[in-house]
């Protein structure tokens, strides 16, 4: 019994394995400088009427450990306030990135992606 037990644990780590390896997080370097920059315009532009740049830190805390896709489908889909969903695509992940990158997010080389479920693949990581 102690040795069934014993393989059924390794089996389990085995099948949990795979799935963490391609999990990334927002730690991970998931977004460009340049794309940030871009953000910050069609922020000034579109929400720091509503929202100072303080105000999303305590925001992605909340949801730490949660789906980025999904925090973009609810930023894209209700913001903002006064046309919600009325921007294109790659303006609200460019804001995204903006709002990434006043928590310090760390940058990298590859741009945050709305497209083919990709922001699906990370996760808020603020603890
Ligand atoms: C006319 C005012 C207004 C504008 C403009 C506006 N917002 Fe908002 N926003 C609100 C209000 C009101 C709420 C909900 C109340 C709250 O949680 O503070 C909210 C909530 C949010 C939230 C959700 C926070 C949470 O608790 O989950 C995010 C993210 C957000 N706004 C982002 C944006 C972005 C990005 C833009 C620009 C594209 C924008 N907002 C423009 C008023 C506005």
């Amino acid at each position: 019994m102690v040795l069934a037990a014993g393989l059924g644990a390794a089996l389990s780590i085995a099948a949990v394995f795979p799935a963490v390896a391609d999990q990334r997080t927002t730690a991970d370097a998931v977004y460009t400088k340049a794309q940030a920059k871009k953000g910050e315009k069609l922020f000034k532009q579109n929400c720091l009427v509503c929202h100072d740049k303080k105000y999303f830190r305590p925001v992605l805390q909340v949801w730490n450990g949660q789906s980025v896709g999904i925090f973009y489908d609810m930023m894209a889909g209700s913001m903002p306030e006064t046309n919600p969903g009325g921007m294109l695509d790659r303006e609200y992940v460019d804001i995204l990135a903006y709002i990434f990158s006043l928590s310090k997010y760390p940058v990298g080389e590859e741009k945050l992606d709305y497209r083919g479920g990709k922001l699906n693949e990370i996760v808020i990581f603020d603890p």
